[in-house]
């Protein structure tokens, strides 16, 4: 079994490595891309969400403001906080969008 899964960010379609014991975000900084903003690395700030479009992962605690359980549930997770438990497919859109398309989920 193996402990590192392949990403891609499905929007700029990059592919970066992940290890079990990394945040999403820490392994995009390691890997030198630049498909997510980084802020303050710890959940708080909001500026790393992300939509997860398939796989598996874990997530450490993130701001409520940021992500409540509906967008969560949706599969909207901040990248610092999001430890891949398998392949992982995501796309970074600005909070705006995801704000919206969740809106129309619940639709
Ligand atoms: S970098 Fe601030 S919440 Fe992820």
């Amino acid at each position: 079994m193996t402990d590192t899964f392949a990403v891609t960010e499905l929007i700029k379609d990059l592919h970066f490595s992940c290890q079990r014991d990394q945040s999403l975000l820490k392994a995009m900084e390691l890997a030198g891309k630049r498909c997510i903003p980084v802020g303050c690395r710890g959940g708080g700030c909001g500026l790393c969400k992300v939509q997860i479009h398939s796989g598996d992962f874990d997530c450490g605690p993130m701001s409520k403001k940021h992500v409540d359980e509906e967008a969560r549930r949706c599969g909207q997770v901040l990248a610092c906080r999001v430890y891949p438990l398998s392949d992982l497919t995501f796309e970074y859109r600005p909070a705006s969008e995801l704000a919206s398309n969740t809106q129309q989920q619940i639709q």
